[in-house]
């Protein structure tokens, strides 16, 4: 996800050093070419030597090292680094960049840069709280500074409250951010996610294997490339992604009644949730006995809420592009045109269900895309959010057509 991108991680003195340690793998794990700034305060935490080996580049700590001193460190690493994360940020150094210093290597730097700045602040609450520091802060985002907040918890001075460095998933977010084409800035997008609910007794319910990762995935790599999302999700383990209003709902019943609720006030649906077909004819306000309980389950056939989003369509001048998924485990291509056609889509991602590395409840997913024209792309196996990505730059491109 960060092929070919180059960051400059710049490092100041707080405990909190040892943690950016891992952003250092995960950052080259994702393809990143990474360099390092340290503070002088930052190495008595940590040996450069870590950060050295981590990112296999040598780490810079001094504006006039001799080793260096005809490639004008401050302005190369700037110049060369597609966004700057600065974490740990302490109270510090965030008063050195409001006040655009230039007296050390890491607030210089950042003077020359022309890229994003991501600024991760770690410290004490008292001294994150401050009127100063908050000023200061408010400068950054004046500056256009992200500036990724700081988790609340217990801090290592043994006091609670807000002023850990913020875990490494948010981080990451805000940097795939920074460096993501603002291609859907301005549009509304509504996507569904997980699998439904649909209760026989107050305990037991009739439900399917979603996780709810797809949509997940999705709503998320949306935001990130300026969309305003609206995320429908059936029960499922995830937390919110950031910046995305998120609506939880139980039975394809209340899913139907939310994607309604919204659809006409967005550009684009998509409809990744694994909603259930069929609902118990009745429910039990009673939990229901084994003893004398009557074995058959009549059931109930729920809307589709797609197919009535496609009729909807047709009707409708505006309507907003329409995506669905489709859970298959035999004739792929038969199978999805026929959902295509019938459910008057604009795009449709085909699952094998039958690969045990792709679909329900696993990070990876191997889809075959069909669009409006008939045209099939198959493509490979790969992670969750990178399929997201691929659907979102089809959608771009069909929005800007
Ligand atoms: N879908 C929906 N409402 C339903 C059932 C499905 O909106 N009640 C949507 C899903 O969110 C998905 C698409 O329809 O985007 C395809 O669902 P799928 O179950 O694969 O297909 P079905 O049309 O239900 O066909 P079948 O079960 O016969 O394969």
């Amino acid at each position: 996800m960060l092929k070919d991108k180059k960051i400059l991680l710049g490092i100041s003195g707080s405990i909190a050093v040892y943690k950016v340690a891992d952003w250092v793998r995960e950052l080259r794990r994702a393809g990143a070419d990474v360099k390092v700034i340290m503070t002088r305060d930052a190495t008595r935490f940590v040996s450069p030597l870590t950060f050295a080996a981590l990112s296999g580049n040598k780490v810079h700590e001094g504006m006039f090292d001799p080793d260096d001193a005809e490639k004008i460190p401050h302005i190369n690493l700037a110049r060369e680094a597609d966004l700057l994360l600065i974490g740990p940020a302490t109270a510090q150094t965030i008063a050195r960049l409001a006040h655009g210093m230039a007296d050390e290597l890491l607030s210089a730097a950042v003077l020359a840069a022309d890229s994003p700045i991501l600024v991760c602040p770690a410290m004490n609450s008292r001294m994150f709280l401050h009127p100063a520091t908050q000023a200061n802060l408010h400068k950054l985002k004046e500056f256009g500074y992200t500036v990724i907040e700081p988790d609340c918890g217990n801090l290592a001075c043994n006091e609670e409250g807000p002023g850990r460095l913020a875990e490494w998933p948010r981080v990451f977010d805000g940097v795939l951010s920074a460096l993501s084409k603002q291609d859907l800035a301005g549009r509304k997008i509504l996507i569904s996610a997980g699998p439904t609910r649909e209760p026989l007794d107050p305990v037991r319910y009739l439900g399917n294997r979603s996780s709810g990762k797809m949509g997940f995935a999705l709503a998320a790599a949306a935001r990130r490339r300026g969309a305003e999302v609206v995320l429908v999700s059936g029960p499922v383990s995830l937390a919110d992604p950031a910046g995305v209003e998120t609506i939880r709902v139980n039975t394809a019943t209340e899913m139907a009644d939310e994607i309604f609720n919204h659809a006409t006030s967005s550009d684009v649906i998509i409809k990744a949730a694994a909603v259930s077909d069929f609902r118990p004819e009745k429910r039990c306000d009673l939990k229901m006995k084994k003893s004398g309980a009557d074995l058959a389950l009549p059931l109930a056939v729920n809307q589709d809420i797609l197919l009535t989003l496609g009729k909807m369509k047709k009707e409708q001048k505006r309507f907003p592009l329409l995506v669905g998924f489709a859970a298959e485990s035999h004739d792929l291509l038969e199978e999805g045109l026929r959902k295509l056609a019938d459910k008057n889509l604009d795009l449709l991602a085909v699952n094998d269900i039958t690969a045990e590395d792709a679909g329900f409840a696993v990070d990876t997913n191997r889809i075959m895309l069909l669009d409006r024209n008939g045209a099939a792309e198959k493509l490979p196996l790969m992670n969750k959010t990178e399929v997201a990505d691929i659907i979102l730059s089809r959608v771009a491109r069909m929005l800007n057509a």
